[in-house]
């Protein structure tokens, strides 16, 4: 088997800035409430011109510039979203299109927040079983297109943004030391978006009904997460054959801070050692985990050798977690 490793990384997150404040007058909600119960404190939104794939392709411009990767050296891209540009063709396609880069593979994967672990997976898989040596793997959303501004239980919670990473066989000890993911559709209808698709195609009733929004159980949610990210990211320690003690920094899905926080405490992960920035992003699904690894990378704070344990939850259910040598 070869072993992949990241090789760049990038992210975009819109311009516009709303914060906790600027919530207080569009629903019944207040700073504090959602600073103590999810840790957001502001959250970054598209213009109504910004798609997905317009964040995807900043995303990998800024990737390709800042680790001077050539873009007609990537052979395949491979997006992890749920708030496609359109319901087909995919997005990866849209990101193919603006980047010039014509005739190779573009997809997308929808396992929600997991979506980026998801694309690790399949890139490992592609290097390992074609002649694709270097796959561009994004992550991110525009949530805030699929928001009921009206819910206060959601709207709080979500932000727009991608990350990506590009990856290409290892040939020292750095890489993926373990990839481990895994999905239960028992529990789909606690977070799901209900109409637009072949179940519920678009009427004016399901525009009337807000069902092309996001509809979430959130407490029943919580619960699912606390024990599916502790589960996942044990697994992935494992298979690696890595302690929690030799982690250097876990990157987990910026979904709420107390499922961080727990999720951390339960793998006895001390809190220097735990990258959270949910404050300024919210959560923007699939691209949480490859925007804290560019943030992290940008800032220096990861250094060659460094353990680095990454973890996903999210609607399905969807799960993945990965043991990187940086
Ligand atoms: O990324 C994919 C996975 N997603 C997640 O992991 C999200 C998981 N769920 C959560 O993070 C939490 O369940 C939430 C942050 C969504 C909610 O926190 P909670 O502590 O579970 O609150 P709750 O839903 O039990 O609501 C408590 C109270 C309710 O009022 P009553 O019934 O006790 O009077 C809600 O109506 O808080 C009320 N509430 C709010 N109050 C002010 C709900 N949303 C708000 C709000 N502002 N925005």
């Amino acid at each position: 088997m070869k072993r992949i490793k990241i090789i760049g990384t990038g992210s975009y997150l819109p311009e516009k800035v709303l914060t906790n404040d600027d919530l207080t007058k569009m629903v019944d909600t207040s700073d504090e409430w959602i600073t103590q119960r999810t840790g957001i404190k502001e959250r970054h939104i598209a213009s109504q011109e910004e798609a997905t794939s317009d964040l995807g392709v900043k995303a990998a411009r800024r990737c390709f510039e800042t680790f001077d990767i050539d873009p007609k050296s990537i052979d395949c891209i491979i997006f992890g979203t749920v708030t496609p540009d359109k319901l087909f063709p995919s997005t990866a396609i849209y990101v193919q299109k603006a980047l010039n880069l014509p005739n190779i593979p573009a997809f997308d994967i929808s396992a929600a927040c997991s979506g980026f672990i998801y694309g690790l997976a399949i890139a490992n898989g592609i290097i390992n079983s074609t002649s694709m040596k270097r796959a561009l793997v994004l992550g991110g959303e525009t949530l805030s297109k699929v928001t009921n501004w009206n819910d206060r239980s959601t709207c709080v919670l979500f932000g727009d943004g991608v990350g990506c990473a590009v990856v290409e066989e290892s040939h020292d000890q750095s890489g993926l030391l373990s990839i481990y993911i895994g999905a239960d559709g028992n529990m789909e209808n606690l977070l799901h978006q209900p109409a637009g698709g072949s179940r519920n195609p678009a009427t004016f009733e399901t525009v009337e009904k807000k069902l092309h929004t996001i509809h979430m159980e959130g407490n029943e949610v919580y619960k699912y997460a606390v024990n599916t990210m502790q589960m996942a990211a044990e697994k992935a320690l494992s298979m690696a054959n890595i302690s929690s003690e030799d982690i250097k920094w876990f990157v987990p899905h910026q979904a709420n801070i107390r499922i961080i926080d727990t999720t951390a405490k339960y793998l006895k992960v001390p809190k220097e050692k735990v990258f959270v920035n949910i404050d300024k992003t919210a959560n923007t699904s699939a691209g949480s985990i490859p925007i804290a690894l560019d943030q992290m990378n940008r800032d220096g704070l990861l250094k060659k050798g460094d353990i680095i344990l990454i973890d996903a939850f999210g609607a399905g259910f969807t799960w993945g977690a990965s043991v990187i040598r940086w």
